[in-house]
């Protein structure tokens, strides 16, 4: 048996598995394979050796490329079985073109039946034709975050900017994406030191050909890897901008990165409605300052409202210090849910990074402040470490009545 592991890393993030008796043939189609951004997880000589195979890899590859020989039958059983249990698509290849075999695969699942031997135009079109009927599964990936704060200044762009470069800097694979949506007024161009030529504004009525081709022409790709898409910066082009323009953005988005964190505006307009809409994930920025409470308490008042999803709203405490007055319990009792996260207080960190448009998260990774953004993208991705709800907390709403009657 010869297992194939290919050095290099996915860019489709498919893996294919190849089972042919001849090895010339396992390495052409690796070849090809390798060529449309499959990674060949392994090449066997016949199909008893998949079940040898532990790896979980190939027991869930995407593609399977598949020769039918002596045992046909129990191969096509198994055929079903990988196309309706795993959504594993199969292309099958036999030294017959008989009948009733291809009608079976077929039935079976089978997406592709080629006759060996296989020209390299036929294989590369079969594996064409399957690279398309599997892309509407991969758009739905990309998780999207909104960073929210209902008033400025508690560090939403600084959050936005920094936790798409930790993303980034994590998960070198994955394309991420960070999006202005402060229209006329956003500043995430200062924060990365950048001057794009291209604005949200000029994927407006491009809608049918809003893909990821277009949007990688709009867009910039700053040195952390991160591909930027800035705000328009004329107010006119600004107000043409739409909720639904951002619904429809959010979904071409998704597609074409792993993950997308947007900066959005303090006001609750309806593009910004949309955003929280579409968000898979709303981190809501506070501090822990009277004024920043009251307002998250209204917000969080409008959230319930408008029936935005409490269980993807995750409360986030920026800029904390233990001298701060009101504590993070007092803010999870008050809204009788947990601060998923709190973010050190570091001025000079942040300060310097907006000064120098160089994001702490990547300039200095190993600093406590970008550590804390570190940890927060894990637990992003595993919410179930953020507390329990804890009870209401009767000292913090009486600092809110008296600071409401001052
Ligand atoms: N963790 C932090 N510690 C100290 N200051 C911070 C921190 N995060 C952000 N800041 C500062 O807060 C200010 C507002 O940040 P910014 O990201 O522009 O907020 P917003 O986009 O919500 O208006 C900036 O001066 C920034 O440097
Ligand atoms: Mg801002």
């Amino acid at each position: 048996m010869r297992q194939k592991n290919v050095g290099k890393l996915a860019e489709n993030g498919w893996t294919a598995l190849i089972v042919d008796p001849s090895s010339e043939v396992q390495s052409s189609m690796a070849r090809q394979l390798e060529a449309r951004g499959f990674r060949v997880a392994a090449a066997l000589d016949s199909p008893e050796q998949m079940q040898g195979m532990m790896d979980a890899q190939t027991q869930t590859a995407d593609l399977l490329v598949l020769h039918l020989g002596e045992n046909g039958d129990s191969v096509v059983e198994r055929i079903e079985k990988l196309a309706s249990e795993q959504n594993t698509r199969v292309i099958v290849t036999a030294q017959e073109a008989e009948a009733d075999l291809i009608l079976r695969t077929l039935r079976a699942g089978a997406s592709e039946f080629l006759v060996q031997p296989v020209s390299s135009e036929e294989f590369g079109a079969a594996v064409e034709r399957v690279v398309r009927s599997m892309v509407p599964q991969q758009q739905a990936a990309g998780q999207v975050y909104a960073v929210y704060s209902p008033k400025g200044g508690l560090g939403s762009t600084t959050v936005a900017v920094n936790l798409a470069c930790t993303l980034a800097r994590k998960h070198k694979n994955d394309r991420v994406a960070v999006v202005d949506a402060v229209m006329h007024g956003g500043d995430i161009n200062v924060f990365l030191d950048m001057n794009p030529r291209y604005t949200i504004a000029d994927l407006l009525g491009k809608e049918d050909r809003l893909d990821t081709q277009l949007l990688e022409k709009v867009m910039s790709q700053h040195s952390t890897g991160v591909w930027v898409l800035a705000e328009p910066g004329h107010a006119t082009d600004a107000s043409t901008v739409s909720g639904d323009d951002m619904i429809r953005l959010i979904a071409q988005l998704r597609r074409a990165f792993d993950f997308v964190v947007i900066d959005c505006e303090h006001q609750l307009t309806s593009r910004t409605l949309g955003i929280l809409e579409s968000a898979d994930k709303i981190l809501l920025l506070t501090t822990l300052s009277v004024p920043a409470v009251r307002q998250l308490q209204r917000v969080l008042d409008t959230f319930a409202q408008i029936g935005l999803a409490d269980a993807k709203t995750y409360l986030v405490v920026n800029r904390h210090q233990t001298s701060d007055v009101l504590q993070v319990r007092d803010v999870e009792k008050t809204f009788k849910r947990p601060v998923i996260w709190r973010l050190p207080n570091d001025y000079k960190a942040a300060d310097d990074a907006i000064t120098r448009g160089r994001p702490f998260a990547a300039a200095t990774p190993r600093a406590k402040l970008s550590q804390s953004y570190e940890r927060l993208a894990v637990t992003l991705n595993s919410p179930e470490k953020a507390g329990k709800r804890p009870q209401l907390g009767a000292r913090m709403r009486r600092m809110l009545l008296k600071s409401k009657r001052r």
